[in-house]
């Protein structure tokens, strides 16, 4: 029964990254339609916010693997003029509408229901973020994606990544994820960047392409 359950999370797991865009957009729907990511809805005091708050210049920021809204509500509104928000589930981007609605920001936050490997932003942008959805783009895919969206930086902008390290095993660390901030670290022009000796290490960085 072990063997069978843990195989199940293993195909879920691997379709809801390495699956068809159709696929992964019913997965992730089924995922926010239940309980299971309610503890995203409230994230203030985030490791990320600091960083956000610091690079944004009153401009603009696309978020990309938004989820319900979080980042679009919990961050300081007097910090940014514009925030985009793309997700891959209507279920989690209908969470983050509503909240936009009671918030008030409904002038400033804007949502998008797309694949964000396969997104073409209208406009550039002062922060590209990544908040735990990175963990969600195929190594392979990891670079391509960042060089497509280098393209809609403003030329003094950042990408800013989040990503747990780390799961709810005490002191584990996942190598297919510093894998991934290896590759930013040799790729990029990292600004700053950090581990938080959090529960799951979350860390934060924050770089542009090189020259
Ligand atoms: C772990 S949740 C993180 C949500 C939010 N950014 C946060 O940090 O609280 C990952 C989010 O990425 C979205 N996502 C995953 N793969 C995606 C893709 N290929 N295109 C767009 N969104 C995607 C999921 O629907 C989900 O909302």
């Amino acid at each position: 029964m072990y063997i069978v359950d843990r195989t199940v999370r293993f195909a879920r797991g691997f379709m809801l990254s390495y699956g068809p865009t159709g696929i992964k957009k019913r997965l992730w729907d089924k995922e926010f339609s239940g309980t299971k990511w309610d503890f995203i809805d409230n994230t203030v005091g985030d490791c990320v916010y600091p960083y956000l708050e610091k690079y944004a210049k009153n401009g603009s920021i696309l978020d990309l693997g938004c989820g319900p809204g979080n980042t679009a509500n919990e961050l300081d509104a007097d910090v940014y003029q514009s925030y985009t928000g793309v997700d891959i589930s209507e279920a989690a981007l209908a969470k983050a509408v509503k909240r936009t609605r009671e918030s008030g920001r409904t002038g400033k936050n804007t949502f998008v229901n797309s694949d964000f490997l396969g997104y073409e932003p209208p406009q550039d942008f002062d922060i590209i973020l990544f908040r735990e959805s990175l963990y969600h783009v195929p190594y392979g895919q990891v670079l391509p994606i960042l060089k497509k969206f280098s393209k809609h930086l403003k030329s003094d902008g950042v990408f800013i990544v989040r990503l747990y390290a780390g799961d709810h095993r005490p002191g584990v660390i996942k190598t297919r994820v510093t894998a991934k901030l290896d590759l930013i670290r040799r790729e990029f022009a990292v600004i700053e960047s950090r581990q938080f000796d959090l529960p799951a290490f979350p860390n934060v960085f924050v770089f542009r392409p090189r020259g």
